[in-house]
């Protein structure tokens, strides 16, 4: 199998990620692509009190990497826009595809990079940029082409997001809830980009030129950011309906678009109120699909690593001419799973059903659900419109569906239950 080769330029959460992932996905990863994903070389510059990974070249030198002929991709995961600048630009030069999840390295730079790729017919993916683990970028530029977007409204920095929630939820103070939120190692390096706004600016600045086609321009961004938000404001948005949150917008009007980034007061019952936490979403609205909402995790090693490789697999796929299932898969591959049968479906369910009011009932109930292994959640005893019966609500915890609909059968041969029993499957999303 044909091999992808990579040269990874910082060893810091991202890259340490990268390599977790690898570790995990390979297979699944030969599966999708066709193609052996390796890591060759990375460099940091400095290495101590760090372990290095078996089987890769440690490097503390990054031009090694750039101009090394046996790397394909080069994944720059430094940050800052001087020495990663001019590394993308080396490695551009020397004919290495680029993947990086630098915002502000494309939201200050992205214009000269980009010329210098296109000048070379190279690739610069860079979906790890904005809102880590989200797709954003891809959905985007391939599940919305269609549209023309309206607006694009997200929560794009965890950060500023857990400070908001902590103050709403807790009824603390923005000092008090930083110090914490920096512990958590979401923050930058120099936290008045989150709370003031500029890492949400650099996000939205990418995000607005893919969605509306202007230029990438940092500086025509109008950009405020929480640090003015007080414990009354909260209070006082909660009792008109609304909750504070931190939003980066990008909005069509008539002659032009409106970017910005400022704290917002949105409606409490609005689905992004519910995004909590260092959590991130973006509401797109287009004019096909009407309103879309994309969350999840806007940080971490992991999910920003499943961008960054979700870049560089779309890069094998699309550059190195596989030929893989329009599927997504390489069918012949011997990890091919098949779809399980229904009587070993597993889930949580809710049981309804209504008995006679006598003793014992509910206890063989609960002693069918016993014997078949079956754990109750939660179970209700409520009057019943019909006399001398009762509504018994049973919540089970996990279970094969062939256990249950073997319990179910059982309970039905129950001379006390009247009628059928109700059963909805239950999903808590853990
Ligand atoms: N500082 C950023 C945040 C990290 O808080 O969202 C991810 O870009």
């Amino acid at each position: 199998m044909k091999k992808i080769r990579l040269g990874i330029l910082g060893f810091g959460n991202v890259g340490q990620g990268v390599l977790a992932l690898l570790e995990k996905n390979q297979d699944e990863w030969k599966s999708k692509t066709g193609r052996d994903v390796c890591v060759t070389m990375i460099a940091k510059r400095n290495w101590s009190g760090i372990e290095k990974p078996a089987n890769i070249e440690c490097v503390t030198d990054s031009q090694s990497i750039v101009t090394c002929k046996d790397i394909d991709v080069v994944l720059e995961l430094i940050g800052g826009t001087d020495i990663a600048f001019d590394l993308v630009m080396a490695a551009l030069e020397n004919g290495k595809h680029v993947v990086t999840a630098n915002k502000a390295l494309i939201a200050d730079r992205g214009v000269e990079i980009f010329k210098k790729a296109a000048e070379k017919g190279l690739e610069v993916s860079f979906e790890a940029s904005v809102a880590g683990g989200i797709p954003i970028i891809k959905s985007l530029k391939e599940g919305l082409i269609s549209n023309e977007i309206q607006s694009v409204a997200g929560i794009i920095n965890g950060t500023s997001n857990y400070i908001l929630t902590a103050m709403r939820d807790e009824g603390r103070d923005f000092a008090d809830v930083l110090c914490e939120a920096q512990s958590l190692g979401y923050a930058e390096a120099d936290p008045t980009f989150d709370v003031e706004g500029v890492d949400a600016a650099h996000k939205l600045t990418i995000l607005a030129s893919i969605a509306f086609g202007i230029e990438l321009d940092f500086d025509k961004l109008s950009v405020e950011g929480i640090s003015s938000i007080t414990q009354q404001d909260i209070s006082y948005a909660e009792q008109l309906g609304y909750r504070i949150k931190h939003l980066g917008m990008a909005l069509r009007r008539d002659n032009g678009i409106e970017v910005r980034v400022h704290p917002t007061l949105v409606p409490s019952k609005a689905l992004i109120s519910q995004v909590d936490g260092v959590m991130n979403a973006v509401r797109i609205f287009g004019n096909g699909v009407g309103e879309t909402l994309f969350y999840g995790a806007g940080a971490g090693s992991l999910p920003t690593a499943s961008s960054v490789m979700a870049d560089v697999l779309g890069l094998a796929n699309s550059l190195f001419a596989n030929h893989v299932s329009p599927l997504g898969y390489d069918r012949d591959n011997e990890n091919s799973l098949s779809v399980l049968p229904v009587g070993s479906q597993i889930s949580a369910n809710y049981l309804r059903m209504t008995v006679a009011n006598k003793p014992d009932v509910i206890a063989r109930i609960t002693r069918i659900l016993a014997d078949k292994q079956i754990s109750i959640e939660t179970i209700l005893q409520k009057e019943s419109q019909t006399p001398n019966r009762v509504t018994v609500v049973i919540v089970t915890r996990m279970i094969s569906e062939s256990s249950l609909q073997s319990a179910i059968d059982e309970i039905k041969q129950l001379r006390a239950l009247s009628g059928d029993i109700m059963r909805i499957r239950v999903e808590n999303f853990s």
